[in-house]
């Protein structure tokens, strides 16, 4: 059987009060119509249609790439003419799923439900009970608890407001039926407008049964509409990550201190991970790792018994298995750390690989650099890669011992056990096992007197 689904995404957001159109809006890093998308995405036989209206060419440039036909509404006259305007696109024999751009966390188990009772028989219907169902449109059963109807809040009699089951509004019906009642509905009601519920009604006239199911919880059908909701679906989104990681076997220190902005690759065992990280984009963790306290990883790998203190930064970079950084170490894109690698304090890595066992342990910057194998670069030690035009490269050979507060001028090399004495500015290659340094000599004055303070 296949499927059109149909996203309503053209209406306006004003109470987001941004330049920004509601549904690009995000959780998690990710537009609110993407999460819809993404769901949607997973079903068999689909094909994708979102109706956009309100900064459409701002949304259809953001999500270029989804695998989507764009449909547009240039005025927003209600659902059910948004629905229209997808109306010829619509084969007959297919099953029509209508969801909302604007409703991020609806779970693919409830549309599937959903979708399993549509046929030309029977139309499926999203609806759930609330305690406060004020704003929604009601749905009204006969006394045999048949759906007759659905109706807006604002043409409901006050005994129609006491129903406290509503209308998610997300719906799947047969797609020549669909058709038939949308080139019918009018907009003679209160707000003028055409709505899609009255389809529902239509349905009933022809001898439709209304097949009604509800989601698990009401997070799944709760829209954004304003920057409130927008942060508590955000929390209830991070909570289900936050669930699903220590079902595989993490610990959180604090599930509520914790976000995940993108996925995870692969996961290790007994990974341990302390309040405040953030975890953004594609990462791997291997096993036995521990995260500290306020750590943000983005698009990383980091390997099996790998230690991150607190406080770190760290950017597409690979950490090779048993080292350990920070805390207060920022790895910038680029840095490709092996095996047993130590980075400390106030460290700074850009573009550079560092090989098994090194030791950078206190306030460097290091870019540009390809570190051998058991180096140990000093605190304060610098590689000068950027002239103010361009960069070049140092290159630090296997066993070399950088002394503190140097500063290695690149292009460079320091060879194979070379030794750089403290404080050296080193502009040209040292040679492998010697000591090189550069330095002014020290002298002592002998007979030197501290100035005194001159009488006023
Ligand atoms: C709609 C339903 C209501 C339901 C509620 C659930 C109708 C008439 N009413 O109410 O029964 O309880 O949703 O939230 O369907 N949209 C367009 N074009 C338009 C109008 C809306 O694309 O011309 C989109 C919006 O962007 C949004 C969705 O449709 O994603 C729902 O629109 P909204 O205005 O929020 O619907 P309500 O009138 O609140
Ligand atoms: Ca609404």
């Amino acid at each position: 059987m296949k499927i059109t689904t149909i996203i309503l995404a053209a209406g306006k957001g004003t109470r987001m009060r941004s330049e920004l159109p509601k549904i690009l809006h995000e959780i998690a890093n990710r537009p609110l119509l993407q999460h819809v998308y993404d769901t949607a995405k997973h079903l068999e036989n689909n094909t994708i249609k979102i109706v956009v209206g309100h900064g459409a060419e701002l949304v259809t440039e953001a999500l270029k790439n989804l695998d989507a036909d764009w449909v547009e509404q240039t005025q927003q006259l209600g659902t059910g003419h948004a629905v229209q305007q997808v109306s010829d696109q619509i084969a007959d024999a297919d099953n029509v799923l209508i969801l909302y751009g604007d409703v991020p966390l609806l779970k693919l188990e409830t549309v599937r439900l959903l979708i399993n009772n549509v046929n030309d028989r029977s139309l499926a219907l999203l609806t759930v009970n609330l305690t406060n169902p004020a704003g929604y449109g009601r749905i009204v059963r006969n006394t045999a608890g048949q759906v007759v109807k659905i109706v807006e809040e604002k043409d409901a009699t006050e005994a129609e407001k006491q129903i406290n089951e509503v209308n998610t509004g997300i719906m799947a019906v047969q797609g020549q039926q669909l058709k038939k009642w949308l080139s019918q509905l009018s907009n003679s009601n209160v707000q003028g407008e055409y709505y899609l519920t009255d389809v529902i009604e239509m349905a009933v006239a022809d001898h439709i049964t209304i097949v009604t199911s509800q989601p698990e919880t009401e997070d799944e059908v709760l829209g954004v509409n304003n920057r409130i909701q927008l942060s508590h679906l955000e929390r209830v989104y991070q909570q289900e990550q936050a669930n699903s990681l220590m079902e595989q076997g993490v610990t959180l220190k604090d599930p509520m201190r914790f976000d995940q902005r993108g996925s995870i690759d692969s996961l290790g065992q007994d990974i341990e991970i302390d309040i405040n990280v953030i975890l953004e984009g594609n990462n791997s963790i291997g096993s036995n790792v521990k995260i500290g306290a306020n750590t943000h990883i983005k698009n990383s790998i980091i390997g099996d018994n790998v230690t991150l203190f607190a406080n770190c930064v760290i950017e597409d970079a690979v950490i090779g298995q048993g080292s350990r950084i920070g805390p207060y170490a920022r790895l910038r894109p680029e840095s490709l750390l092996a095996e047993n690698v130590h980075i400390g304090n106030f460290v700074e890595i850009k573009k550079s690989s560092v090989a098994a066992g090194s030791k950078i342990n206190h306030l460097s910057y290091i870019g540009d650099t390809t570190v051998g194998a058991k180096v140990n670069i000093g605190a304060g030690t610098i590689t000068c890669n950027y002239d103010g035009v361009n960069k070049f490269r140092t290159i630090i050979e296997d066993g070399a011992f950088i002394g503190s507060n140097s500063q290695l001028v690149a292009p460079v090399i320091i060879g194979k056990n070379a030794t750089i004495g403290a404080g050296s500015t080193i502009t040209k290659d040292s040679p492998e096992n010697q000591l090189t340094l550069s330095r002014a000599k020290q002298i002592s004055v002998t007979g030197w007197q501290r100035p005194v303070k001159l009488e006023k």
